[in-house]
């Protein structure tokens, strides 16, 4: 989805911003420019990557220290060099970044064009740069104030980073439903669509909240609401390290963030499990446990990756805790005209905290009356700041788009929920709790066991990497991870792929199978094993190729499928955060071997902020 990336200060703003641009770059995006603000303003932009961008601009001079930059994610109008960001108004008094959507655009370019304003690009960013330059010329206004007055006549959602050569020692940044971050330095401030472009320069930051307006010189930042009231400025200090944006040794993020799941899981349990008591302690939710425990049922809103983080939780939380949970894709659920009751708890997943869908479901949750929770990744992000409690995952930012630590992580915070709440509701016993923490604190130590069987995974994903369709299998927890192994595999290799509950096969995906059809099954040593046996007899009886992830020192299963990965014993209540891991690898290995773009598969962004 569009990044924003925007520099005030002493130093040389055109490094700083095409840093910022790379950064952003693992959100996928069409098109990037950059303006910077010398004698005169410098704008260049172009279809294609960053890099494209520095061939663009070339060896000409682009010196100054106040710059914004952008990559875009096509909306209105496909992408091109002239729908890229930034857009310049028609006189050239504004210059403009912009994320999300004006709804109202097409009423506004009407207006304009009667006001005799002409357009170049397809975009509503251009209508929107516009109708500032209006107010700006016409009211005889400084910037701040026609932009915040550009405002009040705007539907929809924005992020937005503007400047005027008019003025060249201000940058004006404001925020409804699309998220920005003020990094604050010593006498320079930046500006971005999340902390990823800031990190390394500075620690604190100051989170707009919706509708706020920041007015930024190198030596000073005010806050304003749309009303022009003052708002006080909140410093809050990140703990983001570099060390997440660097490649360091691997080859794409995707891997890397494969591999750092031992840590990532270790850092989402730190500080919650007492492992000498087994006392399991959720800062987050300790004003709503009373709520939690009494909870009559849950509704877990997400979507994608997240989705399917809600539907393990659906059976852990149903399982260990005997809550009622339903799990709804958050696109679906807002617009049923869902029956919420203020009796109801809504949980919101999301690794951003800023997918547009599930903050609307929240919302909507919220004016029913449903106590709204989240699990999110981003601290400070939407989401987060629109829930009553919740948790943060802690797996540091995560760069590739197909999401892999951040599933694991959010499923680690469902298997707390639930081991906590079966405890507070007497669902567990005093055995069974401490049996499902230990389990859950030996999970960092069995994934990275897991991982050492990288080379094997490799050599199945030779084996199949051609194939045109797969099929994924599993039962219990293990049915949502086959959705996920599928969804990893789409979305990264673009070969069609379809998960199934492994008993479902027969009512019609049977058909499919042939000797061209990979069947990934995902078999635990639980009451369903000797029927996932049976479900691969059928499988093999038609001439399909089963891989299979089974447990070590499992013979069964290994006889009969064409190749296996062995994956650590553990209680049927943690397995997800096992099996998930050689199925993130598989479609890892096998969109390198087709020549994908791992980090950024077309067509895709890592933060949807559109409906
Ligand atoms: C898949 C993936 C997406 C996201 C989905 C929700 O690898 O990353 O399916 O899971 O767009 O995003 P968040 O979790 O940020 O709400």
């Amino acid at each position: 989805m569009c990044g924003i990336v925007g520099y005030i200060g002493r130093q040389e703003a055109y490094p700083i911003v095409l840093e910022g641009l790379r950064r952003l770059e693992y959100r996928g995006y069409d098109s990037a420019g950059v303006s910077i603000m010398g004698d005169v303003a410098h704008t260049y932009k172009s279809k294609g990557d960053v890099q494209h961008l520095v061939a663009h601009v070339g060896s000409q001079p682009v010196q100054g220290s106040l710059g914004i930059g952008h990559t875009r994610w096509a909306t209105h109008g496909g992408p091109s060099d002239v729908n890229a960001h930034p857009h310049t108004s028609m006189n050239g008094k504004v210059v403009l970044v912009h994320n999300g959507i004006i709804e109202n655009f097409a009423d506004l370019r009407g207006r304009l064009e009667k006001r005799g304003y002409s357009f170049h690009s397809e975009t509503d960013t251009e209508v929107l740069a516009n109708l500032i330059e209006y107010i700006y010329i016409y009211g005889k206004l400084d910037l701040p104030t026609a932009v915040r007055l550009a405002l009040t006549k705007v539907v929809g959602a924005y992020g937005i980073c503007v400047y005027s050569p008019e003025e060249p020692t201000t940058m004006v940044a404001a925020r409804l439903g699309s998220p920005l971050v003020v990094g604050v330095g010593d006498g320079e401030y930046y500006v971005a669509s999340d902390a990823t472009p800031i990190s390394g320069y500075t620690q604190n930051v100051v989170m707009l909240n919706e509708g706020e307006i920041a007015i930024l010189t190198r030596d000073s930042l005010a806050l304003k609401n749309i009303k022009n009231v003052d708002l006080p400025v909140e410093i809050k200090t990140i703990d983001w390290d570099v060390e997440y944006t660097d490649l360091g040794d691997f080859e794409h993020y995707m891997l890397k963030e494969i591999y750092e799941q031992p840590r990532s899981v270790a850092d989402t349990l730190r500080g919650r499990v007492h492992a000498a008591t087994h006392e399991i302690t959720i800062g987050g939710l300790f004003s709503v446990l009373p709520r939690l425990r009494d909870a009559k049922r849950i509704i877990i809103v997400a979507c994608g990756t997240s989705w399917h983080a809600g539907l393990v939780g659906e059976y852990l939380l149903e399982g260990l805790a005997r809550i009622p949970v339903e799990v709804e894709y958050a696109s679906e659920f807002r617009y049923r005209n869902p029956i919420i009751s203020s009796e109801d708890i809504v949980l919101a997943i999301s690794q951003s905290g800023e997918t547009a869908d599930t903050l609307a479901a929240l919302k909507l949750a919220k004016s029913q009356g449903a106590l709204t929770l989240g699990i999110c990744n981003v601290v400070g992000s939407s989401i987060s700041r629109e829930t009553v409690a919740g948790v943060y995952t802690h797996a540091g930012p995560e760069i590739g788009v197909a999401s892999t630590k951040a599933f694991t992580a959010q499923v680690t915070v469902l298997t707390l929920m639930a081991i906590k709440l079966g405890q507070m509701r007497g669902a567990l016993d005093s055995e069974q709790y401490a049996e499902l923490v230990d389990e859950l604190l030996a999970i960092p130590e069995k994934i990275a066991k897991i991982l050492t069987k990288n080379e094997k995974i490799k050599e199945i994903a030779r084996k199949c990497y051609k194939a045109k369709n797969a099929l994924y299998l599993g039962r219990g927890v293990f049915f949502p991870v086959a959705l996920e192994g599928a969804l990893k595999l789409k979305e990264i290799s673009y070969i069609h792929a379809e998960g199934y509950p492994a008993a479902e096969m027969k009512h019609g995906p049977i058909a499919l199978i042939d000797e061209n059809m990979p069947v990934v099954v995902i078999a635990g040593k639980d009451r369903s094993y000797e029927k996932v046996v049976s479900n691969i007899q059928e499988v093999l009886a038609r001439k399909g190729r089963v891989f299979a992830i089974v447990t070590e020192g499992e013979t069964e299963i290994n006889e009969m499928a064409e190749s296996c990965v062995e994956i650590p014993a553990a209680h049927a209540a943690v397995e997800a955060l096992l099996g998930v891991i050689p199925l993130q690898l598989l479609s890892y290995h096998v969109a390198v071997m087709l020549g994908c773009n791992v980090d950024r598969p077309r067509n895709l962004a890592k933060s949807v902020t559109v409906e």
